[in-house]
């Protein structure tokens, strides 16, 4: 089951993706989380990928296509995988579907999870996330169980760099202008499923599962 989450920042892309990898037992790949983790090892990748991401903007094509296309060739997607923060453009989309003719094969489902923009930048001001294993909260829907302490490894959790609001509001408008066209390019090809992403995440997760099947 090969899987694409389009959404907003802040949609609940990473929230979803993780319980479709926990239930479905396939990878979650997250292009965001392989940036940062490049950037706390101080790789050249995640140095490079800092400079946009800090600006709000996407890390370019060359830098991210090929980076995803080793990810999935690897042995752990040959059952499939989710895809979360990817791809972002329709050069990205294109490079992808080109990859996976090679060996032919397709995407099977791109699910766009809905939220109005101003839900979004509400939602990120309360995220925290951990630098160190990646998990998410927010401060009132999902809190840690001790403030500002991970639930899962122990280390701080904060607010992501990329999460002041102006950063956000400049992610949103560079969402619209170079990601929103995916929805028609995945309604073109039939595989696309819209879920509302304002309901609680059990509730958004459901929906999912009705789409993938039990
Ligand atoms: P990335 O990390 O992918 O960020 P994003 O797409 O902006 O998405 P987020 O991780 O911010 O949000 P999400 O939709 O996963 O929401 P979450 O589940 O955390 O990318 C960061 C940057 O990397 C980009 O800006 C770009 O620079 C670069 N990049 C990455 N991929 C790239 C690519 N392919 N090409 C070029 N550049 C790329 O949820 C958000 C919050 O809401 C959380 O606190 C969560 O707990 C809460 N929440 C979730 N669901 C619900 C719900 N149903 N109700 C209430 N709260 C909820």
């Amino acid at each position: 089951m090969k899987i694409i989450m389009l959404g907003a920042p802040g949609a609940g892309k990473g929230t979803q993706a993780k319980m479709i990898a926990d239930k479905y037992h396939i990878p979650h790949i997250s292009t965001g989380d392989i940036f940062r983790a490049n950037l706390k090892a101080g790789t050249e990748l995640g140095m490079k990928a800092k400079e946009y991401m800090d600006q709000g903007l996407l890390v370019p094509d060359a830098l991210t296509c090929d980076l995803v296309m080793d990810r999935i060739g690897q042995d752990d997607c040959k059952d499939g995988f989710v895809l979360d923060g990817f791809p972002r453009t329709i050069p990205q989309a294109e490079a992808l579907d080109a990859a996976l003719s090679n060996i032919n094969q397709k995407m099977d489902y791109a699910i766009d999870v809905d939220v109005p923009d101003e839900n979004i930048v509400n939602r990120m001001s309360g995220r925290r996330a951990c630098l160190n294993c990646g998990a998410t909260y927010h401060i009132v829907s999902i809190p840690t169980k001790v403030e500002g302490v991970c639930d899962r490894c122990g280390n701080p959790v904060v607010l992501r760099d990329d999460d002041q609001p102006e950063t956000v509001q400049k992610r949103l408008a560079v969402y619209h202008e170079q990601t929103q066209p995916l929805i028609d390019y995945y309604k073109g090809q039939g595989i696309l499923n819209t879920v509302s992403g304002t309901q609680p995440m059990e509730d958004v997760f459901q929906a999912i599962v009705e789409i993938l099947g039990a």
